[in-house]
C-alpha cells in the first residue's frame, strides 16, 4: 500500500504537487443535448451518461487517482420538469442497484454528498447501505453529489458552528476558514486538483464552491455521454502542463520538486 494523500487546505498551506491529480471533480453536463441531437428523449442521454461514468471510474482506478467526485444532481435541478426529475431519480436507484456490487469488487469506496433526505426513505436507505458496504475500500473514493449545492454545504457547516457557539463550546471570535472545513461534506478529503466540466458551459453551477478555491479548471465542449478515456487523457495532459502557484510567484514554484504520482499503475492502493 502506498501512502495516502495529505489533506491540506490550499489557503492555509501550499500542498505537495504532482503531475497526476489526486482528486478529480466533474460536472457531467450535456446529456440532454446529446439525446436531443439524436432525436431521443432526454433520459436516453442520462442513461448513456451512466456508461461514461463507468468508464471514468475504471480509468481513475487504473491510473491510481484516489478521489473522484461527480455532480449528478444539483439542488437547482428540482426546477426541471417533474417527469425528468422522476426519471433521473429512478435511474439513480437502478444504477445503484446495478453498480454497487461491482464497485465493491473493484475496492471502490462509494459516498454520496448532498441533502439526500429529499430523495425519500427508499433511495436514502439504498445510499446508506452502499456507503456501509464499501466504507473500508481503499482503491478509489467515488463521491456522488446528489441534491448537492455548494451554498447549501457552506450553510449547513455554518449551522453546525453556530450550534457549538450557542452551546458555549465555541468562541465566535476564534472562527477561521479552517474551523468550517471539518463540517463540510468533503471533510477529510483533499480539495480537487482538477475540475472538469463537459458540455461547453464555463460555469460552476453551485458545485463545490469552497473546495474549488485553487482547483485547475478544465472545460470541454464534448457532451458527457461522449466523454471517453481519450477525452480524459486530454484533460489530464492539460492539468500536467499547468503551473499551480497558490499565490506564489512562478520563480518560487519552479524551484519546488513535483511529487511522483504516488499511486500510478493498475492495482496500487491508497
Ligand atoms: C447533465 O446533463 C445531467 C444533469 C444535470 C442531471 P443535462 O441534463 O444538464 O444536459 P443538457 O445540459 O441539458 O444538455
Ligand atoms: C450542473 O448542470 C449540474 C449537474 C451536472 C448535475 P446543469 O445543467 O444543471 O447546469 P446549468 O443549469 O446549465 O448551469
Ligand atoms: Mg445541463
Amino acid at each position: 500500500m502506498s501512502k495516502s494523500p495529505r489533506i491540506v487546505s490550499t489557503t492555509s498551506a501550499v500542498p505537495a504537487l504532482s503531475t497526476l491529480p489526486q482528486h478529480v471533480a466533474v460536472i457531467m453536463d450535456g446529456n440532454g443535448r446529446w439525446a436531443k441531437g439524436r432525436g431521443l428523449p432526454r433520459i436516453a442521454g442520462h442513461r448513456k451518461g451512466v456508461e461514461a461514468v463507468r468508464e471514468l471510474v475504471t480509468a481513475c482506478g487504473e491510473l491510481g487517482i484516489p478521489y473522484l467526485t461527480l455532480f449528478a444532481f444539483s439542488s437547482e435541478n428540482w426546477r426541471r420538469p417533474e417527469t425528468e426529475v422522476r426519471l433521473l431519480l429512478e435511474l439513480f436507484l437502478m444504477a445503484l442497484d446495478k453498480e454497487v456490487k461491482k464497485l465493491h469488487t473493484s475496492k471502490v469506496r462509494f459516498r454520496v454528498i448532498g441533502d439526500i433526505e429529499r430523495f425519500g426513505p427508499k433511495l436514502g436507505a439504498r445510499i446508506q447501505a452502499a456507503e456501509e458496504l464499501t466504507r473500508d475500500n481503499q482503491n478509489l473514493t467515488l463521491t456522488i453529489a446528489a441534491n448537492y449545492g455548494g451554498r447549501w454545504d457552506v450553510a449547513q457547516a455554518c449551522k453546525q458552528l453556530a450550534r457549538e457557539a450557542a452551546a458555549g463550546q465555541l468562541d465566535p471570535e476564534s472562527i477561521t476558514p479552517e474551523s468550517l472545513e471539518p463540517h463540510l461534506s468533503m471533510a477529510g478529503m483533499p480539495e480537487p486538483d482538477l475540475f472538469i466540466r463537459t458540455g461547453g458551459e464555463q460555469r460552476i453551477s453551485n458545485f463545490l464552491l469552497w473546495q474549488l478555491a485553487y482547483t485547475e479548471l478544465y472545460f470541454t465542449p464534448v457532451l458527457w455521454p461522449e466523454f471517453d478515456r481519450s477525452q480524459f487523457d486530454q484533460a489530464l495532459a492539460s492539468f500536467a502542463s499547468r503551473q499551480r502557484r497558490f499565490g506564489q510567484t512562478g520563480d518560487q514554484v519552479e524551484g519546488q520538486p513535483l511529487e511522483q504520482p504516488a499511486r500510478a499503475g493498475k492495482g496500487s492502493h491508497a
